[in-house]
């Protein structure tokens, strides 16, 4: 009886607070969550030695998410997106003859704050909160590393030329379009899903080195282009 009561409490709380929960022009909304960016990744034939080819493949990874919001309107608002530095690994995939071959390539970190122009339809209502937004990514790279593997294979391609590399990854500027739902729990707080897609290409380049000098450098481009996931709390004030 007292578990029973206990849930009714609960309940009747989730309601009350649901209740009390409209966005309203003026709010400011503050979503924290884990934050989880899934390159669908794919870029330009990668030319190696001796007429290989190959492309890259993008890892996943999740870091913490920080994203303020500010209600313009009862229905329209601007969110900003920020999180912890993202880091991925990079795979080289074998193409024509050394198709299903694949290597450790190298690792990125990243940092991609994007700015959401947003349309809630119930906005001034209580209860949840569906969304849907465009907006623009601006993604910076850095501490690219090249992995050993690459640096032994361009090696062996070339009979112990190449003993370095560095890869260098350029900035991306592109659009993002997003749908998410803030749902009440409890006064101001709320479960918060979002998912976006990022459009993110950047120019991609490996530099071969012997002895410090650069003996060879491939450019391509590289699209990133995540899926990007929030599952986390939002609060109003
Ligand atoms: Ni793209």
């Amino acid at each position: 009886m007292k578990s029973v009561l206990h849930a009714i409490s609960v309940l009747a709380i989730v309601v009350w607070g649901s209740a009390a929960q409209a966005y309203e022009q003026g709010d400011w909304i503050l979503r924290f969550g884990a934050i989880t960016v899934a390159p669908e990744a794919s870029s330009q034939d990668i030319n190696l030695p001796d007429g290989l080819v190959a492309e890259v493949d993008v890892d996943d990874d999740t870091q913490l998410g920080f994203m303020p919001v500010y209600m313009m309107t009862d229905n329209i608002a601007f969110e900003l997106v920020a999180a912890t530095p993202f880091e991925h690994d990079i795979e080289a995939k074998g193409k024509g003859a050394i198709k299903g071959t694949s290597l450790p390539a190298g690792s990125t970190k990243h940092l991609p704050p994007t700015l959401m122009f947003q349309y809630y339809p119930r906005g001034g209502k209580s209860g949840w909160q569906p969304y849907a937004g465009i907006g623009i990514n601006y993604t910076v790279f850095f501490d690219e590393d090249v992995d050993d593997e690459l640096v032994n294979l361009l090696g062996d391609l070339t009979g112990g030329d190449v003993d370095n590399a560095d890869l260098d990854l350029g900035d991306s500027f592109g659009l993002a379009f997003q749908v998410g739902v803030d749902v009440p729990f409890y006064d101001n707080w709320a479960f918060n899903a979002a998912v976006w897609y990022m459009d993110i290409d950047t120019e991609a380049s490996i530099t071969a080195k012997s002895g410090g000098m650069q003996v060879d450098k491939v450019e391509f481009d590289v699209h990133i282009d995540p899926w990007v996931y929030n599952l986390g709390i939002a609060y109003r004030f």
